[in-house]
């Protein structure tokens, strides 16, 4: 079942090139350019009424959700916030008919999700649900479903299901402003256009896999690590600190790096790395001051840079390059590297990588 590979975990992260493009085209075709959300039923009629949208998540997935948050205000214009299931299950969150909220969980069994799909149900929210899993429960909760289509992912930690259901939120944003009437043919065909790219830019950082296996080696030996970024990169760092903690045990915080001064910068030191994720986007210029700051104070820093950035090469200790992709789209590009390093770390560590101790691949009790 493996084939060439050694776990689960590896064969999932090669399998994202394809996944992507499988998610892509079930969505959307090129020509002409037009979106395709077969299982919306009744919840895309009434995509046009809405007025405010939160997006759920546990985990990975809620990770997820905080990229497709910023999706949401970007292309639909409309007010949206990502938000834990397992909190937002336990307040009396201000919801109604305009609002969507929209679940994220490749599983779809996930029992804070469902409980927080329940509130939002008794609330009268519109609900769709971003999911892997043919039939899961929140399908059957939800009022429609936008299906990714990673195919089944039997490793612990999630890789294929978190950029697939980057691509579906992606997609499922567009899908929203067209219902807003704020998506024109051009602007569509520009978004198509740029999501087609993404397969090969994926396949691309995989041919990398010398690169990040060196910073691997390295990093293996470290206590604790630190993941920084800013905009989409945040989440970003968030998602490769829960890759390393959970297959390498390593402890490893993925932070918003203009937090550093609020505390963070603290710990600092020669012996605690950073892993800064510093590609082309708008706040790349912010980052460069962030890794300075930890530099001047010791710190080892790892950037994961855009290929041909000589200024970011020149400036970090060590660096992982993605190709270029549209920013919108970088998140993509940026975590893959930070999968691969995170399984390396675990193989060198001798960890058992699909089968991370404590874990389950669902959670369905508290
Ligand atoms: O099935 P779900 O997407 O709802 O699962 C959510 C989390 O339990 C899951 O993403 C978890 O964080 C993974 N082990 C992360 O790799």
């Amino acid at each position: 079942l493996k084939g060439q590979y050694p776990h689960f975990m590896l064969k999932e992260i090669h399998e994202q090139p394809e996944a992507i493009t499988d998610t892509i085209w079930s969505l959307a075709t090129l020509d002409p350019p037009a979106l395709y959300f077969d299982d919306l039923g009744s919840a895309g009629d009434r995509l046009a009424a809405v007025e405010r949208v939160v997006l759920l998540g546990m985990g990975t997935s809620l990770h997820a959700a905080m990229i497709g948050q910023r999706y949401i205000e970007a292309f639909a214009g409309l007010p949206a916030a990502a938000d834990n299931a397992s909190e937002f299950r336990y307040r009396d969150p201000v919801l109604d008919d305009r609002t969507l909220v929209i679940s994220v969980s490749q599983s779809g069994e996930t029992v804070d999700v469902l409980e927080a799909m329940a509130v939002a149900r008794r609330a009268g929210a519109l609900q769709v649900t971003v999911c892997n899993t043919e039939g899961a429960q929140t399908t059957r909760v939800a009022d429609g479903t936008v299906y990714t289509r990673a195919g089944l992912e039997r490793g612990v930690a999630s890789t294929k299901c978190f950029t697939t259901a980057l691509v579906a939120l992606y997609l499922l944003a567009l899908r929203i402003a067209q219902a807003k009437g704020r998506l024109s043919e051009e602007a569509l065909a520009s978004h198509l256009h740029d999501l087609a790219q993404l397969p090969r830019a994926a396949a691309d950082v995989l041919r990398r896999r010398d690169q990040i296996r060196k910073r691997a080696v390295a990093l293996a030996a470290a206590q604790h690590v630190l993941f920084l970024g800013r905009g989409l990169a945040f989440p970003v760092a968030m998602e490769g600190a829960l890759k390393l903690k959970e297959v390498s045990y390593i402890h490893a915080e993925g932070y918003a790096a203009g937090e550093m001064k609020h505390g963070p910068i603290a710990l600092i030191e020669p012996t605690f790395p950073t892993v800064a994720i510093a590609t082309q986007h708008a706040l790349r210029s912010k980052m460069i001051s962030n890794i300075e700051q930890i530099q001047a104070r010791g710190g080892p820093v790892t950037g994961v840079i855009t290929e041909g950035d000589a200024e970011l090469t020149a400036l970090c200790d060590a660096v992982i390059t993605v190709p270029a992709v549209s920013s919108w789209l970088e998140p993509v590009a940026a975590v893959i590297p930070l999968q691969l390093l995170a399984y390396d770390v675990a193989v060198h560590r001798g960890c058992d990588v699909d089968q991370p101790r404590n874990l389950a691949k669902t959670v369905t009790v508290e």
